[in-house]
């Protein structure tokens, strides 16, 4: 039997898991148990994605070690990942020599056929950070509509793409100083020249879905394929280039090696033939799912790299779409954007397995989270139709006959056979994306089954004809029991206790799809399966995530330079309290205040007329810098300064000296 390889995205190991990224790795997760329910030989293979620019800021600011932050992270998406059931075969890392080993090899094919060039690249660089500045650590105003604070490579205002070089008034987004034009040598890949692979994969439509070949033609194949940079300067966390000391691998070089990698690390581990899955001539078919926003890796890059490197291409690339909670982007503010970990201390992870499923098709359009739908939709079919089933028959047959199933009810078999002439297309639904057509055929089967039971009213017969009653509810369990194999990829957990309860001799597979539990079976105590869902946990996650978000994000100016001690010292600040204001007849933005500093009252001329009133201001005790050499103003001197500073939204506040209860007097030195 020919083997079957799934991938997902490996997630960079920088940030938390949310319910976005879930919405691949629970569609995955689904795919491959169907698989694996269905008698396929299929892994699925899923790693940290470690390295890059990002990753290396982040780790210094904590002041960690890149290892130290991708291993916490890894860990932390792992669990994340078996809190909503989702089994990898292997969960590894791309910082890893397996995969530094395949990257190389690549790497060293490309060039050796001809792929690689060598040219220089003028690039941002930042004097004060000592570092070449990708496109998203530039910032400046947008070429194209002038909104200021945009990122280097595209706005977010007008939605246009530039060169980083295009942007107006850059500057560096870590310590807010202009970049300057610096040359770099840098490696490029020659997609060009391996255009015919790369247009013959795209064109075979076992590969792609039409909208992503019909995409990926329009906006790629029908122009000159750019080189692709593949290299990074100093410094960088990711694998060094061959024959180089400061030049490193971009991260989006190995990424996808890592999918090689992780599988040669399983395959080490488990004695198996690496060559099985990843040699040119395996007959390994290889899935690999992503989000729509990196398609072009994935469908231009990387056959092209698997080709010349030797190596498997893949069998089909599944693109889906992202994520809107209640109709839009999912937002921290709106709490919306929730993580993983936050979602797993309200709800039940097989809610949003099921949800998921229910909305998915095989298309790269977006699907919405809409909670109040959510709780609606998991509630009247998870738990009303499926769940309920369970709770229902078993209830009586564990109360009231000797939890021993019986024969079946001739006229359950109609419904029997219905439900056996769903299988074939729930398959199919399956094995093609289309889980929402899977959930709504299982969802039919289970309302039929329902009926059944409401119908036959098997407790009204416990007494007075307990095999007739024993009949019916053994059907009603068969039924059950079909539906969990049909649902069993969506809802793993619950396929478990059901096949517990349910006396199941192993772990079921489609092979027994049957709809009917033998008779004479010692069924299992009935075990909760699912709870409804709660209004009040919904409110609660999304005000937890609310709380996390962080408060708004000014540009900040750049850090001055350092200054001796001494210097600090010859600062004079005091508590000044503030015996008057005045608006200044003609000055747009001054106010005149006098303050008292103890020894002496003091005129100030301060720019703070837009943010204060006079009266407001009166009768407050502030921080004053007393010997500033006084400055000579058109309205008077000014002879002494008030502290002021931004809060988030650019309103001044003045500095005020806090102590308990006391206050200060004025003239207080402040140290
Ligand atoms: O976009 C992302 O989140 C990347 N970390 C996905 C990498 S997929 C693969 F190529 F490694
Ligand atoms: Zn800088």
């Amino acid at each position: 039997m020919s083997k079957i390889l799934v991938t997902s995205a490996l997630p960079y190991a920088n940030g938390d898991i949310h319910i976005g990224h879930l919405v691949e790795y629970i569609q995955s997760d689904i795919f491959v148990r169907y698989l694996k329910i269905s008698g396929e030989n299929a892994v699925y293979m899923c790693a940290s994605d470690t390295h890059g620019t990002p990753i290396e800021i982040n780790a210094r600011k904590q002041g960690i070690s890149p290892e130290e932050m991708v291993a916490r992270f890894n860990e932390r998406h792992f669990q994340d990942f078996t809190g909503f059931q989702i089994h990898f075969d292997r969960f590894y890392t791309t910082h890893s020599e397996e995969t530094r080993v395949h990257a190389e090899n690549i790497f060293n094919k490309l060039n050796k056929n001809g792929l690689i060039e060598i040219k220089e690249v003028e690039q941002y660089y930042c004097d004060h950070d000592k570092r070449f500045l990708p496109d998203r650590f530039v910032k400046g105003t947008c070429p194209k509509c002038g909104a200021e604070d945009q990122y280097g490579d595209n706005c977010e205002k007008c939605g246009a793409t530039y060169d980083t070089v295009d942007v107006k008034h850059p500057r560096c987004s870590l310590c807010g100083n202009p970049p300057a034009l610096k040359n770099s040598t840098h490696y490029f890949v020659l997609l060009e020249k391996a255009r015919d692979i790369i247009e013959k994969w795209v064109n075979d439509k076992t590969h792609l879905h039409s909208e992503v070949q019909a995409w990926l033609t329009s906006n790629f194949l029908s122009g000159e394929l750019r080189p692709w940079d593949i290299s990074r300067d100093s410094p960088y966390f990711g694998f060094k280039i061959p024959g180089e000391e400061d030049k490193f691998f971009y991260v989006w070089m190995d990424a996808p090696v890592g999918y090689i990698g992780t599988t040669q690390k399983y395959c080490d581990e488990n004695g198996l033939d690496f060559n099985d899955y990843w040699s040119k001539e395996s007959d390994t078919k290889i899935f690999h799912i992503i989000g729509k926003d990196i398609t072009y890796f994935h469908t231009l890059f990387w056959p092209a790299m698997l080709a010349y490197g030797e190596y498997k291409m893949p069998h089909r690339v599944h693109i889906h779409g992202f994520l809107t909670v209640n109709g839009e982007k999912m937002s921290k503010s709106r709490g919306t954007s929730v993580k993983a970990s936050t979602y797993l201390e309200f709800l039940d992870p097989q809610y949003l397995r099921f949800y998921y499923a229910s909305k998915l098709g095989p298309t790269m359009d977006d699907i919405d989270l809409n909670l109040e739908e959510f709780r609606l939709r998991v509630n009247a079919e998870l738990v009303n139709k499926i769940a309920n089933l369970a709770s229902r028959s078993m209830g009586i047959i564990n109360k009231k006959l000797n939890s021993v199933t019986g024969t079946t009810d001739p006229e359950c078999s109609s419904i029997v056979e219905d439900a056996k002439s769903r299988v074939e297309s729930i398959s199919r639904y399956y094995g093609n994306f289309e889980f929402s057509k899977a959930i709504r055929e299982i969802c039919i089967i289970a309302e039929n089954a329902n009926r059944y039971l409401q119908d036959t009213e098997p407790f009204r017969y416990t007494s007075s004809d307990p095999e007739k009653a024993r009949r019916i509810i053994t059907s009603a369990l068969g039924l059950l029991k079909g539906i969990t194999i049909l649902i069993g990829p969506v809802l793993p957990e619950f396929k478990k206790t059901v096949e517990k309860m349910l006396g199941a001799p192993h772990s079921w597979t489609f092979r027994d799809l049957d709809f009917i539990l033998p008779p004479d079976i010692k069924l299992g105590n009935f075990e909760r399966l699912i709870e409804r869902v709660d209004e009040k946990n919904i409110e609660a996650m999304i005000a937890k995530t609310k709380e996390a978000a962080p408060s708004v994000q000014i540009p900040l100016t750049p850090l001055k330079d350092e200054i001796a001690f001494d210097d600090f010292q010859k600062i004079d600040l005091r508590a000044g309290k503030i015996i008057d204001a005045q608006l200044v007849k003609g000055a747009g933005k001054l106010l005149q205040l006098t303050v008292d500093i103890g020894i002496e009252k003091r005129n100030v001329f301060a720019g703070i007329k837009a943010h204060f009133s006079p009266e407001e201001l009166i009768g407050k005790t502030v921080v004053v810098c007393v010997n500033l050499k006084p400055r000579k103003m058109k309205f008077g001197i000014s002879e002494a300064m008030v502290l002021a500073c931004e809060d988030p939204s650019g309103h001044l506040g003045l500095l005020v000296p806090q102590s308990g209860d006391k206050g200060f007097y004025p003239g207080s030195q402040i140290s």
